[in-house]
């Protein structure tokens, strides 16, 4: 079968890798793909949201399966675009249709799904422009610090967590009055801010049943010890050590058992992976959020762990048969180390060769903000550049070994996390 994947990241390569291992993937495609994809795919230059470039190319292509890696155009209905036309109607599409996706497009949608079906998550109440005296008010009611999310899609940047009323207050000023995240700010959801640890739990769906991937933690801050902004993420590892049996259970039973059945009940057909990004508050599991698709960099770190043939379990996904999959998972550790462009998570160069990526390692190197440049190198074409991943027996020894890789590559300005794994 003909593959295409949608995205350019390190989760696009850390999915093409494990695609590529299985007999029943024929010629693998990437649009619009990084210097890694490039290797061992096909790359094709178009963009995520170029719906009809895409659906050209799955034609011209003789494409079976697309698999959608990032929210935007999931968000956007892609799949709905794609099952709407005759030549695109058969193809088997890992990522769920418009209405679905809401679940992460809208953190307004979100909240009432997880209200309305009892799941516990942080109190909330969503405010516009004509209700922000309401919203004032809450802010003046809750204590700090103050979380205001903006209810639509901010590429990553639209939660602000904030200290000071004042500046809270302001803040909401900006976000509903000023557009401060454009259209996605006209609507803002306060929520109570919860105190703990986080972990990314992962679903793949097939509209009827479901199976539970590995579970992951990602280290999202640039700084050491969790400090400075939020970037996409600096590093993940899998298994989440403190995730143990009884924890595991109060996940399945609080969490992934009624969002199943919640969208059962909201007759919401889901096909493809749900991340449900869980806080651990006390004892108890909370969700953060819900996005409608893998985590990066947590599939550099999940994916390396399924041992099934990948194109076997995404086919089940598509014919509604996930119940005849056994889940295969390695025992081992992974852990991934990300290098980042000097600067980000703000302003940073681009266009810098990048030295040292290890041809014969151990390691995987997932390639996320690369490019080949008109003399044919590796150079970096983005903030987050490569994640490299390890096993090991435990945790501990997987992040060593990303350690010794990671220290090989070298470009202009480059940043890593010295300290991914400190908190547990
Ligand atoms: P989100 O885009 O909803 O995942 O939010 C981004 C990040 O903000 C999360 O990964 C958390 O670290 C943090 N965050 C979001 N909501 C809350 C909350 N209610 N309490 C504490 N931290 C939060
Ligand atoms: N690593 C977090 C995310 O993919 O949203």
């Amino acid at each position: 079968m003909n593959i295409l994947i949608i995205g350019a990241g390190g989760r696009e390569h850390a999915l093409a890798w494990k695609l590529s291992k299985s007999l029943n993937c024929e010629n693998l495609y990437v649009a619009p793909g990084n210097a890694g994809t490039e290797k061992f795919c096909k790359n094709l230059p178009i963009e995520a949201n170029n719906f009809e470039g895409i659906k050209k190319a799955i034609i011209k292509h003789s494409i079976g399966m697309i698999i959608i890696g990032p929210e935007d155009p999931l968000v956007n209905g892609i799949h709905d675009y794609l099952v709407s036309d005759k030549n695109t109607q058969k193809l088997a599409i890992i990522g769920p249709k418009k209405v679905a996706a809401q679940l992460e497009g809208s953190k307004e949608f979100a909240k009432e799904f997880l209200k309305r079906h009892n799941i516990p998550t942080a109190k909330y109440k969503s405010f516009t422009s004509a209700t922000i005296d309401l919203g004032i008010k809450y802010l003046e009611l809750m204590s700090p610090p103050y979380v205001l999310k903006a209810d639509g899609l901010a590429a990553g940047k639209g939660v602000l967590i904030i200290k000071d009323l004042d500046e809270a207050k302001a803040q909401l000023k900006e976000m509903l009055l000023n557009d401060k995240f454009g259209k996605a700010s006209n609507k803002v959801v306060i929520e109570e801010f919860l105190k703990g640890i986080e972990l990314s739990c992962f679903l793949l769906m097939d509209g009827k049943n479901y199976k539970i991937l590995p579970m992951a933690k990602d280290y999202k801050k640039i700084g050491e010890k969790d400090t400075g902004l939020n970037t996409g993420g600096m590093g993940a590892i899998s298994p989440v050590p403190f995730v143990d049996k009884s924890f595991k259970e109060k996940i399945k039973n609080l969490i992934i058992d009624p969002t199943i059945k919640g969208l059962k009940l909201d007759k919401i057909v889901f096909q493809g992976f749900i991340f449900i990004g869980l806080i651990k508050v006390g004892q108890d599991p909370y969700v953060i959020e819900y996005n409608v698709r893998m985590g990066d960099p947590e599939t550099e770190v999940v994916f390396p762990r399924i041992k099934n043939d990948i194109v076997e379990l995404f086919m089940a996904t598509a014919r509604k048969n996930l119940d005849k999959i056994n889940l295969e998972i390695d025992n081992r550790a992974v852990a991934t180390i990300m290098a980042v462009s000097g600067g980000y998570p703000e302003n940073y160069q681009k266009g810098f060769r990048i030295n040292g990526i290890g041809e014969d390692s151990e390691s995987l190197f997932f390639h996320a903000g690369t490019k080949i440049n008109f003399n044919g190198d590796v150079v970096t074409s983005g903030g987050r550049v490569i994640a490299v991943s390890s096993y090991g027996k435990d945790y501990n020894e997987a992040i060593k070994k990303s350690y010794q890789e990671i220290k090989k590559i070298s470009f202009e300005g480059m940043n890593y996390r010295k300290d991914i794994g400190f908190d547990l």
